[in-house]
């Protein structure tokens, strides 16, 4: 089997989870990594876990020359910036088969066309990494229903939830740097995961047609002054000033060209989710079937009381996003996994050997990025949006929503 030698450009949250899956992945190695922090520590981690003879490079360029492919696991403010230098070094002679980017692909319609345009200039395969669609459980869900849909037909409604209780690094909090709240960062995930999910079997990932969207956005927990001091204290962001949604749900109705039946998708984030850790939860509806998934169902449970508290190192091991670190706690023991970072590695790894784009290319992940923007125009205007109106999608292209200017405080009640 080929090896195929990856670089990442990023060395935080998402690329330490992307290395830990690699230990799982075939014929794929992590070869260097480049970053502004973290390089170091994760070069060695990727070493001592065996998953390649990760080396430090000291330039996007200097990665691109001695990769074969590339991931971008920078913040979403740095994304173009990154893919500039990537497209440069491949103009100037680097061979790389293939470019990854993480979600969101941008902030806006605007950034994501941008990185679209990028990619053609580059003329190499690309991969938009949205894991949900890869879990190995929605692909058994698909598998197992399969039959029925052939013989009832599609499912008509899907949902999905995506939940913690906030992210790790200021940026995130910072509407004007991720590029809103709870909505962006994790509603493209459930948009993604509904409408792959509601997607007939055998069709291609946009053959359904997004017709309408409402949307509603709100700040349940960190827009009250207890929270908000703490927000300020921990992540340096201040919500009196420049709040960002932490809850958000919408419904979007996609029609299917072939029959013309409506289907929907109902989607809900958080980082208001004051349970266990991450939940990932999704449910769906055929004529006379249906599924649920949740990802805090493990088959393993561990309790520590509070006498044996004292000796718990790190509540995050058991969990993504873990909140507590005693009682009665989920513990999901490979969670890379289970979360479809393996599957979506292994997908990049075949089509860029095969030199074609993975099953989500970037012209998808613009797309998600759509349909996240006409989600925050819906709740800014509290009506649902007609996603065939060509004048709508004009405005989508250059809209930015308010919470990304720093003006939430005009549409999100701060206490
Ligand atoms: N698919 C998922 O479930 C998932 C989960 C977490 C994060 N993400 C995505 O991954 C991306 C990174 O998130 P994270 O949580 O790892 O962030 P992070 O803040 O933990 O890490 C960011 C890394 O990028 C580096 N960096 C920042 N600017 C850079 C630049 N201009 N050039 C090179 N390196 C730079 C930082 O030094 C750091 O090493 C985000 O876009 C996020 O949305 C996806």
């Amino acid at each position: 089997m080929t090896t195929l030698k990856l670089g990442f450009i990023g060395a935080g949250f998402i690329a330490k989870f992307h290395a830990n899956a690699l230990k799982f992945v075939r014929g794929m190695d992590l070869a260097g990594v480049y970053a502004l922090k973290g390089a170091e520590e994760l070069a060695a981690h990727a070493r001592k876990i065996g998953v390649g003879d990760c080396q430090v490079f000291s330039s996007v360029a200097e990665l691109c020359n001695h990769c074969d492919a590339v991931a971008v696991l920078v913040p979403n403010f740095a994304r173009i910036e990154v893919i500039e230098q990537i497209v440069a070094a491949v103009k100037a002679g680097a061979a790389l088969k293939g470019i990854i980017c993480e979600k969101p692909l941008g902030r806006n319609v605007a950034e994501a066309k941008r990185i679209v345009e990028l990619g053609r200039e580059a003329g190499i395969p690309n991969s938009y990494f949205e894991n949900q669609t890869y879990m190995k459980s929605v692909k058994s869900t698909l598998a197992q229903l399969a039959p029925q849909q052939k013989a009832m037909g599609p499912l008509m409604l899907a949902r999905a939830f995506e939940e913690h209780a906030g992210p790790h690094e200021g940026w995130f909090w910072n509407p004007t740097r991720q590029g809103g709240g709870a909505l962006l960062d994790m509603g493209c995930h459930t948009i993604a995961a509904n409408w792959f999910m509601l997607t007939p079997v055998g069709k291609d990932v946009r053959f359904l047609e997004p017709v309408a969207i409402s949307a509603d956005t709100c700040l349940l927990k960190w827009g009250q002054p207890k929270w908000r001091a703490q927000l300020l204290d921990t992540m340096g962001v201040d919500y009196a000033k420049t709040p960002a949604e932490d809850y958000a749900s919408g419904m979007i109705t996609y029609r299917n060209p072939d029959t013309g039946q409506h289907v929907k998708s109902q989607f809900s984030c958080s980082w208001m989710y004051d349970k266990q850790g991450m939940r990932m939860f999704m449910d769906g509806l055929g004529p006379g079937y249906g599924y649920e998934l949740n990802s805090l169902v493990s088959p393993l449970e561990i309790f520590i009381g509070d006498a044996a508290a004292e000796a718990v190192a790190d509540a995050e091991t058991a969990l993504e996003k873990s909140t507590a670190s005693r009682g009665l706690l989920t513990v999901v023991a490979n969670e890379p996994d289970l979360y479809g970072y393996v599957d979506e590695l292994e997908d990049a790894r075949d089509a860029f050997l095969a030199g074609r784009d993975a099953q989500f290319n970037w012209e998808y992940g613009l797309e998600i990025t759509r349909l996240c923007m006409a989600a925050y125009l819906a709740a800014e205007r509290g009506h649902a949006l007609d996603l065939t109106d060509a004048e709508l999608q004009g405005e989508l292209d250059t809209y930015v929503p308010l919470i990304q200017q720093g003006r939430g405080a005009e549409v999100l009640h701060v206490m």
